[in-house]
């Protein structure tokens, strides 16, 4: 497999609005992140993927864009990006932008002239439909609520939203609106950034029939299925790549709702014809259930382990893979697969960032993760701030589908606020995070989970991701190394081997808070050294609770 850059990084998440707030406003900006870039430097990270940050109304927290080449002015202007991006270069950090080329804000330019008249020149950016039987064109929900579909009464016609009504679908069969997409990257590309994630590519080709769905629980149909990996997906990256990737050195990850293994093949060919990996969601999905993603049950481990290992060993050779726990849309990782309570926050989080940093791929930390922040735990609707969150709680109560109390606890389980409250730099006010009043409640538990804390302490989850990243540096076979499950029937553990040029690596995990009966490193401490574990001393023939060990044969 052909070596890359981007197969060796690190990458670390940053949501700008939550992670560190320079001039008191409540917002976090772009100088409070070139501020705490000494801080990524310590950590490790090689990269950063900065959430948009790009001119916005923030009906969904800069996912709407009105204007792809202007900074959003509550995180500061196009000088303080461009000493973001060199003060990050001077410390051998890259940046990669989010690319949300999906849809646009309903307050972008080329919608405000769309929806000016049938004649307008810019009408066909945005996909409009002729009315059925008097109504919707079809009945498609939209993934923030309500029908994907909005009326517009000057023309007798709707537009299509796959988000909010805020958020218009643009049209990719326009030749036009591709160019002008290629452009625009071509000019962030100029400007010296380092690639691209790009937000629901999956979805820029629509069934061109158009569908009725089929309806389950409410009024509208799930539309994953007529707008993701549509039939032209492909051949538009392709074109985007030959436009622009190609022309430059840049990493490329593609957020794929709805991907299989096969899509993903060819989304993140390994000939790089179209990007260099996807983001895909079946770990994220595996305890979902009749309400999709409102759950608050956690996976199970024989489910969560087929998903991870079909993605390791079917990728091998021949595209490149991903590896997340979390990211702005999902619930914290120690809350979900780990354990935050005080006695285990600590050693599960190491846990899980082992497992994850040892797999085959590219990993990937959000903000925070590094310091095992936990979930929210609002207690009340009025602390979210998620339209998702608000509009589901909404939709669902308003059907009777569930109450509010079972609502809610879904929300603390999977609400994605529980990723956006503010990074916890210290024990201060706020957590440090901002000096004016915080646009989102910090969580109270700041006092004892902060980065400060965590940077004097060696035993601390931080110094564990710093030693995880630096040993992804010193050793090939974690970057390069053939992935092979092992104890693929055990309920708790999670354990695999990695080859490379008559090198081993072996790592096993105890997703459980017992002690479980583990053997596979059994005669092992005289063939090998242990590269990490999150306990200092091992007892023979078991894994402790949340015990991760790695040994290197
Ligand atoms: C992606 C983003 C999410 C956003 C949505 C619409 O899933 O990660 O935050 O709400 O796209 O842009």
């Amino acid at each position: 497999m052909e070596k890359k850059w981007w197969k060796e990084a690190v990458i670390y998440q940053i949501y700008p609005r939550s992670f560190a707030d320079s001039n008191g406003d409540g917002v976090g900006d772009l100088n409070g992140i070139t501020e705490h870039l000494d801080y990524l430097d310590e950590l490790g990270i090689d990269v950063i993927w900065l959430s948009p940050v790009y001119q916005s109304p923030n009906e969904d927290n800069g996912y709407d864009i009105s204007d792809y080449q202007s900074i959003m002015k509550d995180f500061g202007t196009m000088e303080d990006f461009d000493r973001l991006l060199a003060e990050a270069h001077r410390r051998g950090i890259r940046i990669v932008m989010d690319l949300v080329v999906n849809h646009t804000s309903d307050e972008h330019r080329w919608f405000v002239e769309s929806r000016k008249s049938i004649d307008n020149p810019y009408r066909d950016y945005y996909i409009w439909k002729e009315p059925k039987d008097g109504g919707e064109p079809n009945n498609w929900g939209a993934s923030f609520g309500g029908s994907a579909w909005e009326y517009d009464k000057d023309s007798n016609m709707y537009y299509l939203h796959c988000f909010s009504k805020k958020q218009p679908d643009l049209n990719w069969e326009n030749e036009r609106v591709r160019k002008e997409v290629y452009e625009m990257m071509s000019w962030w590309c100029d400007k010296g950034i380092d690639g691209f994630r790009m937000d629901v590519i999956s979805m820029i080709s629509k069934d061109p029939a158009y569908p009725d769905g089929t309806v389950e629980d409410g009024r509208y149909a799930d539309l994953q299925p007529y707008v993701c990996n549509g039939p032209k997906v492909h051949a538009y990256l392709q074109e985007m790549n030959r436009e622009v990737l190609s022309r430059y050195d840049l990493l490329t990850v593609g957020e794929a709702a709805g991907v299989t293994v096969d899509e993903a093949k060819r989304y993140a060919d390994s000939r790089g014809t179209e990007l260099g990996m996807v983001f895909q969601f079946e770990h994220m999905d595996v305890a979902a259930g009749e309400h999709g993603k409102w759950t608050d049950k956690r996976a199970e481990m024989p489910k969560l382990r087929a998903v991870l290992n079909k993605w390791q060993t079917e990728l091998e050779g021949k595209a490149w893979n991903s590896l997340y726990w979390n990211n702005h849309d999902q619930p914290r990782a120690v809350s979900r697969f780990g354990n935050d309570s005080d006695e285990y926050r600590v050693i599960s989080a190491k846990m899980l960032a082992t497992c994850l940093h040892m797999m085959k791929g590219t990993p990937y930390i959000y903000q925070g993760e590094e310091l095992g922040m936990t979930n929210a735990y609002f207690d009340k609707l009025e602390q979210y701030r998620d339209i998702e969150s608000i509009h589901a709680y909404e939709d669902y109560t308003k059907a009777r589908v569930m109450s509010g109390e079972e609502m809610l606890r879904c929300l603390k389980a999977v609400s994605r606020d529980n990723a956006r409250t503010p990074m916890q730099w210290d024990g201060s006010r706020n957590g440090g995070f901002t000096e004016g009043i915080p646009w989102i409640e910090l969580n109270p538990n700041y006092v004892t989970v902060n980065a400060k804390k965590e940077m004097e302490d060696a035993d601390s989850i931080f110094h564990y991701y710093k030693k995880l990243i630096a040993l992804r540096k010193k050793h090939d076979i974690i970057v390069y190394g053939t992935f092979v499950p092992l104890l693929e029937d055990d309920d708790n553990l999670y354990a695999y081997e990695r080859t490379l040029k008559g090198e081993k690596l072996v790592a096993a995990c105890n997703f459980s808070e017992k002690i479980q009966q583990c053997t596979i490193f059994e005669g092992m401490a005289d063939r090998g050294t242990e590269l990490i574990s999150n306990y200092e001393a091992h007892e023979p023939g078991v894994l402790l609770p949340y015990e991760a060990r790695v040994v290197l044969i």
